[in-house]
């Protein structure tokens, strides 16, 4: 029987235009650019327009992540949009971006919701699927309109989100490609980031992002050292085969945590996080465009992605790109 492996045929990636700064933040809520850039690391973060929504977005990434890989849209036969910011509950996002790619070939579309972990389970599913030789051409999509989420009076998160897309063209290759994918989820703690929807009726909060994070950041930290020593192992791999950290940008001090455990110099971590804040299930996938378009990443590099959010949900993609 023949192996494929999944193969990153191309990539692309989105931001809105409008650029809100930590300055323009602590116009708002007490708080200062020297405080968020020393405990966050992030500088700015894009804010979509109102007449966005996170399939427009998704379009746009996704058009130019097809364009790279030399697919005709129509040949797409499996949508995995990571969401948490969908422009409905349903029908999906990814039934919406297939309709905005004129794809007419009522292929599988589906959305995924594991918070900022969401791109991460995407790409681990789309894997299988090709893997299985069950898809041979797989859009991954994380999009997100975070800046809706968010109190913005809240400063303890208002500073921290931002918007975006980012999308991958997977097809399956007889070389390896994705090595191996790993996810996780505890439910214990649930209460410590989430979002409520005052529509189940439950807690009868507003539907803005709640966080404890102090707690979310120790147990990120801990949570990301376990699977960066899980995904080597499971690849039998030394951490000084690694060429580049793909992380999940949540903060610059958890990010700069995964790369001591892995002895990487933050030179081979690709950082995003200064002009985009928490981009939620877009982090990667942007993170990822932008290292290959600006010739950071190259083929035959190992890449080590990673992602921690609510759920908690956790999980790893190890990558001969
Ligand atoms: N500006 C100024 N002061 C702020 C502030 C802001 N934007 N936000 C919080 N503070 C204050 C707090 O009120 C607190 O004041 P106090 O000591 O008088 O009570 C103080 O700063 C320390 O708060 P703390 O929450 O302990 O700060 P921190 O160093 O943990 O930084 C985060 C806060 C949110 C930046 C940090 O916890 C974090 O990044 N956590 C992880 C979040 C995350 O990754 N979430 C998404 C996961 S995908």
């Amino acid at each position: 029987m023949s192996r494929y492996y999944s193969h990153i045929a191309g990539t692309g990636g989105y931001l809105p235009e409008s650029v809100r700064t930590n300055d323009d933040i602590a116009q708002i809520v007490d708080t200062s650019n020297a405080w968020i850039l020393e405990r966050t690391g992030i500088r700015e973060r894009r804010i979509a327009a109102p007449e966005e929504t996170a399939s427009s977005m998704g379009e746009i990434a996704a058009r130019q992540a097809i364009e790279a890989a030399g697919w005709d849209p129509e040949e797409v036969d499996l949508i995995i949009m990571a969401t948490s910011t969908p422009d409905r509950i349903f029908p999906s996002a990814a039934c919406m971006l297939q309709q905005r790619l004129g794809i007419r070939s009522q292929c599988g579309a589906f959305d995924i919701q594991a918070a900022c972990s969401g791109f991460v389970y995407s790409l681990s599913i789309a894997d299988q699927f090709i893997r299985a030789g069950t898809s041979r051409r797989v859009l991954v999509v994380g999009s997100e309109i975070n800046s809706r989420l968010v109190d913005w009076s809240d400063r303890a998160t208002c500073i921290l989100f931002g918007d975006g897309a980012g999308a991958i063209a997977l097809e399956p290759s007889s070389e390896p490609g994705i090595l191996s994918t790993h996810i996780h989820g505890d439910g214990r703690y649930q209460d410590l980031l989430y979002l409520p929807n005052p529509d189940a009726g439950i807690h009868g909060e507003f539907p803005y992002v709640k966080m404890q994070g102090n707690e979310v950041f120790k147990i990120a930290v801990n949570t990301l050292g376990r699977i960066v020593d899980e995904t080597l192992m499971a690849n039998g791999l030394d951490k000084s085969q690694v060429d580049w950290l793909v992380p999940h940008q949540a903060n610059i001090r958890i990010i700069a945590a995964t790369a001591r455990k892995l002895g990487m110099s933050m030179e081979r971590v690709v950082v995003t996080i200064e002009k985009q804040g928490n981009t939620s299930s877009a982090s990667v996938p942007l993170a990822l465009h932008e290292a290959i378009q600006d010739g950071r990443i190259r083929r035959g590099q190992v890449l080590l992605m990673e992602a921690f959010g609510g759920g908690f949900t956790w999980g790893s993609a190890l990558i001969r790109y």
